[in-house]
């Protein structure tokens, strides 16, 4: 049997990173995400009786990420009973591992493309607790809108719930280098839990922010939305550069762009940055002040490319194989 499954990558609001159980990418932290409905992978699977096969934009995949789909295929095999071997062909239609989250919508895709395609009944947070063993953040994927992950404390109770609806947030996402960052989240969170004297407080600041963006996600109070994410991107970031000799992933135009944020805000233009594992910047703005901010943005010269992104619609089943 064969599926198709398009998948948006997800921006964390609140952010995960590192976990209590590594090996099974259970968290130390609750996080809320939303989903990017421009920034989109697609993946056809396909059960059949040839070795298993991995295709990534045209390649097949080796190292790390073949490493991690071995082990969700394995996992998949120990919780359904399924053995057929599987080939799967995915394409994204934006930079890979360049801190845009193309793990999150990769591994979504492909969680939910193998309960699809195996015809057995499954429910949105079996293919949550499945995505995220391939990437902790890929468990936020399926849900359309803005999602939860609850921590949980094992494989089953470890997954994300849908917290509110899409809307019409925009969200700017601002690549400054298509590039794939020089290590990846999952093992530069494991450095950080070793060696960041702030590690373990960042995780319980994020678990303190929860209640507080959760009431103004569905209030849609949006200066307390972005104050809480910003902070968050903050926090992260602090974590990350004081880890064992520091990590960063920010370039000079990431900084330009945080401070042409911050000249924005004091202006009184509503709008808040937040980055991740990589030098993109993603900003947070409503669509009366896109104009504005986008026009702000392109006089810095170094920005490669905008994505204009509105509230994605999670993950879905399509008809449109890829092979
Ligand atoms: O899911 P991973 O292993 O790619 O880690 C994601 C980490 C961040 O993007 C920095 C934060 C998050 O919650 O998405």
């Amino acid at each position: 049997m064969k599926a198709t499954i398009k998948a948006c990558a997800n921006l964390a609001l609140i952010k995960y990173w590192g976990n209590a159980f590594s090996e099974l990418n259970i968290p130390i932290n609750d996080s809320i995400s939303v989903s990017l409905s421009e920034l989109q992978t697609t993946t056809t699977l396909e059960f059949y009786q040839d070795e298993d096969q991995l295709i990534l934009n045209d390649s097949p995949v080796s190292g790390e990420g073949r490493q991690r789909f071995d082990f969700v295929l394995r996992h998949f095999r120990m919780l359904t009973g399924v053995t057929d071997n599987v080939k799967i062909v995915t394409t994204n239609n934006f930079p890979t591992a360049a801190g845009i989250a193309s793990s999150a919508s990769g591994f979504g895709a492909m969680a939910h493309a193998l309960y699809e395609a195996s015809g057995l009944d499954y429910s949105d947070l079996q293919v949550s607790s499945l995505a995220r063993l391939g990437s902790g953040s890929a468990s936020r994927t399926i849900h359309p809108g803005f999602a939860h992950w609850h921590r949980g404390a094992d494989h089953e109770t470890s997954h994300a719930t849908q917290l509110a609806p899409p809307n019409n947030l925009r969200i700017l996402v601002t690549i400054t280098s298509p590039e794939e960052k020089p290590l990846s989240s999952s093992k530069a969170m494991l450095r950080s839990k070793e060696s960041s004297p702030f590690f373990a407080q960042r995780g319980n600041t994020a678990n303190d922010h929860i209640p507080y963006l959760k009431k103004a996600l569905l209030e849609w109070d949006f200066a307390t939305i972005g104050e809480i994410t910003q902070r968050e991107a903050n926090n992260l970031h602090a974590v990350i550069n004081t880890t064992e000799m520091g990590i960063y992933y920010w370039n000079r135009t990431t900084v330009e762009i945080i401070h042409r944020i911050k000249q924005l805000q004091t202006s009184g233009i509503p709008c808040y940055y937040t980055m991740d594992a990589g030098p993109q910047v993603k900003v947070l703005v409503m669509p009366e002040h896109v104009k504005e901010v986008e026009k702000s943005l392109a006089e810095i010269d170094d920005i490669k490319r905008i994505i204009n992104s509105g509230v994605g619609f999670g993950s879905q089943v399509t008809q449109d194989h890829l092979f």
